[in-house]
């Protein structure tokens, strides 16, 4: 069995976690096999493509003390030759949330992931829940492609303060990195909202009141604030146990995201 573990690198416990399931699932005889490639199709014009952190050699330690097999880290010309021009596109559950924010972003995502289960033909690739709309799509895509592979979401890994982990936290200053904590708050919040609450509460109500929490840190601003079906990601008009919540925050020039089950 092989097993794929797609990553851009610069690896945090987030995604050691996911080399960790994947040598489980693998089993001793089965082969892990982990990528490293900052894909430059899934960057907007003026995202941090450019200044995204690239740290390959300790990478590369992380995965063999993780006893992962192989890694894979092509160069941008091995993956996208000259003249490259088709890509892959997943158009109903990539068009919200973070495809509304960043319009050629999924497109470079399932592109990527399209030729990455091509050269590699896993059985199985690990996704992590940080990224739900994006396991959602890809899922989607594999589905509707009929790539033979078992797509497996593995849980968010966070800091001790509860912020989830993302090598995009590198870039926070310290006043930044404090507030944000504002986005795991903000999840906590609707589910206690959720929680207290006699029946569904309306999605607008809630949030505008996460909103207020979230105006209160004085470097944190929002983005967007999604309720939806964990599955279809259909957007809920009323909120109750079980609805998906997803938020982006811009922290100065850094945008994180963040998703939790109410
Ligand atoms: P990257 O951001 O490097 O993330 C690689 C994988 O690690 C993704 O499945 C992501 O959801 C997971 N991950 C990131 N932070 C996590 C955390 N705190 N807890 C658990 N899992 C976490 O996502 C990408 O790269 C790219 O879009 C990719 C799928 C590799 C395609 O280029």
């Amino acid at each position: 069995m092989i097993v794929l573990v797609p990553t851009m690198g610069c690896l945090h416990e987030g995604h050691l976690s996911l080399i960790r399931r994947a040598r489980k699932l693998a089993g001793a005889q089965g082969k892990v096999i982990v990528t490293i490639f900052v894909n430059k199709t899934q960057f907007g014009p003026g995202e941090d493509f450019g200044n995204y952190p690239r740290t390959l050699k300790r990478d590369m330690a992380l995965c063999r003390e993780l006893g992962s097999d192989v890694v894979f880290a092509p160069s941008d010309k091995a993956i996208y030759t000259a003249g490259h021009s088709t890509f892959v596109v997943e158009s109903r559950l990539a068009k919200r949330m973070e495809g509304a924010s960043r319009l050629t972003h999924f497109r470079g995502v399932t592109t990527v992931m399209a030729k990455l289960f091509n050269l590699v033909q896993p059985d199985a690739a690990v996704f992590g829940a940080k990224d739900w709309q994006q396991a959602a799509v890809i899922r989607q895509m594999t589905g509707d492609l009929n790539f033979p592979v078992r797509i497996v979401l593995a849980p968010t890994v966070r800091e001790s303060d509860g912020l989830a982990m993302s090598s995009r936290n590198n870039h926070l200053c310290a006043a930044e990195r404090e507030q944000a904590t504002v986005l795991h708050a903000a999840i906590r919040a609707a589910r206690a909202a959720v929680k207290n609450a006699p029946a569904p509460l309306p999605a607008g109500m809630l949030r505008r009141k996460l909103t207020r929490l979230i105006d209160k840190q004085r470097l944190a601003k929002l983005d967007y604030i999604e309720f939806f079906d964990p599955t279809t990601l259909e957007p809920a008009k009323r909120v109750s146990r079980g609805t998906h919540m997803a938020l982006a925050v811009f922290l100065g020039k850094t945008r994180l995201i963040d998703n939790g089950r109410l």
